[in-house]
């Protein structure tokens, strides 16, 4: 069997990707899988068709690896590959349309707003600043619409910090999401389909050493401290794992996908996002999850890639 794991691309995500695919790599080699690691780009459609792979394992973050575009690309080619199909990856990428279809199915997510950078502009931080006050409150969360890893988000605790909070989403996307801030335990569940049906791993609890899980305390070593499982009630946990395995179906994903989501003050989860292409690397959740249900990493890879070419 030849994997192709791709990896990198030209999102803001791609020295994490480039992480992640070393180590997807690395974990299925160990496991005796044959694999290639390719950095997409525009020539991926050559390379396929030069390399064959029975089957392609994405390692991309942000676009194209999550917004669907590349999956649509590997359908056209007829390449089976491990995670959500292209028009699902596309709704769970779209930070409004997930949080959407996720309250629809009754499942908490903090109340928030859809900003393009255009809006903003014409309406000028003084009145938007009035909308945001009255229909989300403060504090609120400011992050880009698409992408991950805490690049562009910032939390508004003031008024004042609005502006530059908003200025520097614009930075990473043309929409903003502002979103209520809720203050409590950051928590991750990686739910796994490989042919027994979904299934969800440890609660990953996240503790970063100043309180802030930003880029820099998610990816370099020693920031963060994790608990896996998460240090809650055998309840809560329960509750946490349904309500992953919720998230996966009510956006109709396959084989991997991870729920961020935070505990408030009187313990009731709301989910921030779901990512179809979770992060792979060292310090990253879902490989953590892995070990935590005693699991082995090449082998869960090797499942998923199995599955994805039954
Ligand atoms: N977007 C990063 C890679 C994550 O969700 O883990």
């Amino acid at each position: 069997m030849h994997v192709m794991v791709l990896a990198g691309g030209l999102s803001y995500e791609r020295d994490v990707s480039l992480r992640s695919g070393r180590r997807v790599s690395d974990a299925l080699r160990r496991v005796g899988v044959e694999t290639t690691t390719v950095d997409a780009d525009a020539d991926l459609l050559s390379t396929l068709h030069t390399s064959q792979p029975d089957a392609v394992f994405i390692a991309l973050h942000g676009a194209p690896g999550e917004d669907g575009a590349l999956r649509g690309v590997l359908d056209a080619a007829d390449v089976p590959y491990v995670g959500a199909a292209a028009a699902e990856s596309r709704l769970a990428w779209d930070k409004p349309v997930a949080k959407t279809l996720l309250r629809r199915a009754g499942i908490d997510t903090p109340d928030w707003m859809a900003l393009p950078h255009e809006t903003f502009r014409e309406l000028g931080a003084a009145a938007v600043l009035e909308r945001v006050v009255k229909s989300i409150g403060l504090p609120l969360m400011v992050k880009p619409v698409n992408g991950g890893s805490g690049l562009g988000a910032t939390p508004v605790f003031d008024a004042g910090e609005l502006p530059a909070a908003m200025m520097s989403c614009f930075a990473y996307g043309g929409t903003a999401l502002l979103e209520r801030f809720i203050s409590g335990i950051d928590v991750a569940v990686s739910v796994i389909d490989a042919g027994d049906g979904p299934q969800a791993l440890p609660v990953v609890e996240i503790e970063p050493a100043d309180g802030v899980y930003d880029y820099t305390a998610r990816y370099t070593a020693g920031i963060t401290r994790w608990h896996a499982p998460a240090r809650l009630s055998p309840e809560k946990l329960q509750q946490l794992a349904e309500m992953a395995l919720q998230a996966h179906t009510t956006l109709g994903l396959r084989d991997l996908s991870r729920m961020d989501a935070i505990i408030d003050t009187d313990g009731r989860a709301h989910v921030l996002e779901v990512s179809v292409s979770p992060g792979m690397t060292e310090t990253s959740l879902t490989p953590l999850a892995v070990a935590a249900a005693d699991l082995d990493l090449g082998i869960v890879c090797r499942s998923l890639v199995e599955r994805a070419i039954e």
